[in-house]
Formats: structure tokens, sequence, C-alpha cells
């Protein structure tokens, strides 16, 4: 009789051999929150496709801050959902607009328990809900964007965000907005590129939760799901124009640009598990067809796996729970 001489499964025959021997650890502090804030709100307003998930009043967003920040996970990002858009999305860089006002309410209430962060892009704030301005033929323009975004960028900051999260899109905005931000003397205030944001359906649900009036797409400035190459390309690009930490959105579908970034720059490297990724889980699990804590373990520890040093989550506090 001959036996094997390679066991692989001496290493897996416990939970405290396995545990010793684990190459991906998640904890608390590599998960960020999501959050949205809708102005005009009195109370928090589920929102139905993504269930567990609300748009909050600025006070139910004070104290959902609060809360997380107990929990000890890294962050939260803002959105600001606006009672009123216009064509060049006048409320972003307005600091009476929702997102700045909840910036400075969430600041004043968690101090530095939380890396406070915002998203920077002017979809939430369009009329036509694009990520920018549009140009003469009903395209965005991209430089007269990149101005909007500085405007935008300098408002956060006053706000009191520790971090900006440019995540529209626009050739040149790291530099663009670094070069503001230091202009205005905010030197110190953090750039996370959405580096390798893809254009697809994953965004469905968060199209929902912050009431977005895009009826086209975004595939002139967002990427081809198809490229892993150019998403490479982008983050390379956004570190050389000064991003300190480069993002990749959505998560899973991408995880092969995910390990490919994490291997060509030397920031740190994040992912979005977007609105789409959650419902799927949730949905199922709803049925009962999916093992919900089960599942949303494994995707937060294959996004890790594959390469990404922290993860935007709406699972965040909960998941922080688990740990
Ligand atoms: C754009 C933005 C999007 C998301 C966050 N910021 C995507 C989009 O509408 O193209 C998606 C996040 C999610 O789906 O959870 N500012």
């Amino acid at each position: 009789m001959s036996f094997p001489t390679h066991r692989p499964r001496r290493l897996r025959q416990s939970p405290a051999v396995r545990r010793l021997v684990r190459e991906t650890h998640l904890v608390p502090a590599q998960l960020v929150l999501p959050a949205f804030v809708r102005e005009g709100l009195t109370e928090r307003v589920p929102i139905g496709s993504m269930p567990g998930v609300v748009q909050h009043s600025l006070d139910s967003l004070r104290r959902a801050a609060a809360d997380v920040a107990a929990s000890g996970i890294g962050g939260i990002m803002l959105f600001g959902v606006p009672a009123v858009r216009d064509a060049i999305g006048s409320g972003a860089d307005d600091p009476e607009g929702i997102l700045n006002v909840a910036t400075r309410a969430v600041v004043a209430e968690v101090g530095d328990a939380l890396v406070v962060q915002t998203d920077l892009c002017l979809d939430e704030f369009t009329d036509h809900g694009h990520c920018g301005v549009l140009g003469a033929g009903g395209s965005v323009d991209n430089d007269a964007t990149l101005e909007r975004y500085g405007a935008m960028a300098i408002a956060q900051a006053e706000a009191g965000s520790h971090l900006l999260g440019l995540s529209g899109m626009m050739d040149g905005q790291v530099a663009h907005v670094r070069a503001a931000l230091d202009d205005a003397g905010h030197t110190g205030t953090i750039l996370l590129a959405y580096a390798a944001k893809y254009a697809g359906a994953f965004y469905g649900p968060f199209r929902e939760a912050v009431d977005s009036q895009l009826t086209g797409d975004r595939r002139t400035y967002q990427l081809d799901p198809a490229n892993a190459r150019e998403g490479v390309r982008e983050a390379v690009a956004d570190v050389d124009e000064g991003a300190d930490i480069v993002m990749v959105k959505p998560a899973m579908p991408y995880l092969d640009v995910l390990a490919d970034v994490r291997a060509a720059v030397d920031v740190p490297v994040w992912a979005y598990q977007v609105s789409g990724e959650y419902a799927m889980v949730e949905a199922a699990a709803a049925h009962g067809w999916i093992d919900r804590r089960g599942a949303i373990l494994e995707s937060l520890v294959g996004i890790r796996r594959a390469g990404a040093d922290a993860v935007l989550t709406y699972w965040a506090a909960e998941a922080a729970a688990w740990l």
C-alpha cells in the first residue's frame, strides 16, 4: 500500500491550526461604511432595493456615525442627496449643501474615531445625473468638470472631510483636485482615487439610494468591464497624479483587476463592494437560498485575499460585530 507523502490536510485539522496558518485576516478597521443622507428628511427612509440600508436624516446619520464609531470600523463614506438639483450641481460646493452640512455634523460627532470620507462627484447634484457638467454636444465636458471638482474638494475639506473619494472618472481629476486643495492650504486632505471604476449593471440599487436622475449610461467615462489592463493603467496614472489610495469598483466581478492593481502600485488599494453585490446576497438570503452571514464574510475575505487593503461595504458595521 502506498500513502501520500504530501499531506496538506495536516494544516486543516483543527480551528486552532487553521487560524494559525490563515493567510488573510479581516478586521473591523479595514471596513468602511457608505452612508446616504438626504436633505429635508426628518426620519430615516428605507431603500427598497437595499434591505437594511437607509437614506438618513441629518440626525439619524449623526447617531449612526456615533454607533459605528463604537464598532471599530475604519471609516464612513458620506453621500448626499440634495432636495434641489441643477445643471452644474451647485449643491456640491455650497457650504450649506447637504453633503457639506452632514460632513460637519459627523465630524463634530465622531472626531477622529472614524476617518470621515466624502464622495467627490457631481452625479447626486446634477439634474441630468451625470458625474460632470455637460458640454455643447450633450456629452460630459472633462475639463469644465475638473473646475467643479476643485471647488467641491475645497468645500468638502473646509467642512472637515478627512478623505475625498474621487469617483467621477474624469481624466486628470486627481492632479487637478490635489493642486486645488494644496493652493487652498488643505495639504493634509487624503485623496482616494476611484481609479478603476467600471461601467456596468451593479450600481442599480445605489441609483435608487441617491434618487439618480440618470437616463443614459456612464460608458464614456467609466471603464469597459472587458478591460483589465486599462484598469491597471488608470491606477498607475492616478498614483502618478498624487493619489494617496486607489480603488477598484465594483469588487467581486473585478478581483483579477484588484490583484493586478495590488501588484502594480505601492499605495493602499481599496475595493468597493457595491450596491448590486449587496442586493444579490440580501435577496438570495431573504429567500433562504444562501447562508447570509457565511456569504458576506466569504465575499469580504475574498476581496481582501485578491488584494484589497480595505473594503467599502454596506455590511461594514454588521460584519465588524461578527469579527
Ligand atoms: C458615482 C457613484 C456610484 C456609486 C458610488 N458613487 C456609481 C454610479 O452611479 O455610477 C455606486 C455605489 C454602489 O453601487 O454601491 N458618484
